[in-house]
């Protein structure tokens, strides 16, 4: 990566490759230069697949709202979590995973040490202030052996960086604009979460933070 001159009078954090915990790294401005293209290829994929506020089992209404692309999508409704083809408001499947967004995955996780990663799903998910995701494990993929790659543009968050045990208390790291985190191996099961987004606005995505999951999840052989 180039440093990014513009970013000595702009304040904005140079480039930089950080181990956080064994299996966890943050890749800081990894994806800011083209920030703008991957926010245009998730307007093609919310233009079919729209945000949605999902229904966790319990019954409670999710303060993110969610979208996928990709072969298979993680959707939540009263009978629980899971992986599906088609998006459940459209019927269809869900919109493919542009080639921007898949490309800049691969690149992060090759860089991060994980060099054949193959997403078949990419979460969305949307945060207007306020909005909050709690401690959680992403455990739905049924293979563990690939990592986790999230991408984060527009508003700043604190993002709770837990451990393996629940009842630790997480480390709350600043993710801005453009920094991508990977976790894996040691570390694909960690606790993490997102701490309520504060209100402002960003040049590219207004009052929202737009998150991206990509994920590995098994598929059966038919
Ligand atoms: C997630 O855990 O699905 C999203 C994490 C984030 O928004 O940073
Ligand atoms: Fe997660």
């Amino acid at each position: 990566m180039m440093p990014d001159s513009n970013s000595l009078f702009t304040g904005e954090a140079q480039p930089s490759i950080e181990t956080l915990a064994e299996g966890v790294t943050l890749l800081r401005a990894f994806c800011r230069e083209e920030a703008p293209a991957l926010l245009d290829a998730i307007a093609t994929v919310v233009a079919d697949s729209r945000f949605r506020n999902m229904v966790v089992p319990s019954g409670h209404t999710m303060s993110v709202a969610m979208t996928n692309c990709g072969d298979l999508g993680w959707i939540t409704d009263r009978t629980g979590y899971r992986y599906t083809a088609h998006d459940p408001l459209t019927g269809k499947p869900w919109p493919p995973m542009p080639a921007p967004l898949l490309h800049l995955a691969q690149r992060a996780a090759a860089t991060a040490a994980f060099p054949r990663f193959t997403p078949n799903a990419c979460l969305i998910n949307r945060y207007a202030p306020g909005t909050r995701l709690s401690l959680h494990q992403d455990k739905n993929e049924q293979d563990y052996t690939h990592p986790i790659v999230s991408v984060s543009l527009g508003l700043p968050a604190t993002f709770l960086l837990g451990t393996l045990r629940r009842t630790d208390t997480p480390r709350r790291i600043r993710i801005e604009h453009g920094d991508t985190l990977v976790w894996g191996g040691p570390a694909r099961l960690i606790y993490h979460g997102v701490a309520p987004i504060a209100a402002s606005t960003h040049p590219l995505t207004g009052p929202f933070r737009i998150n991206l999951t990509f994920r590995r999840v098994a598929t059966k052989l038919s």
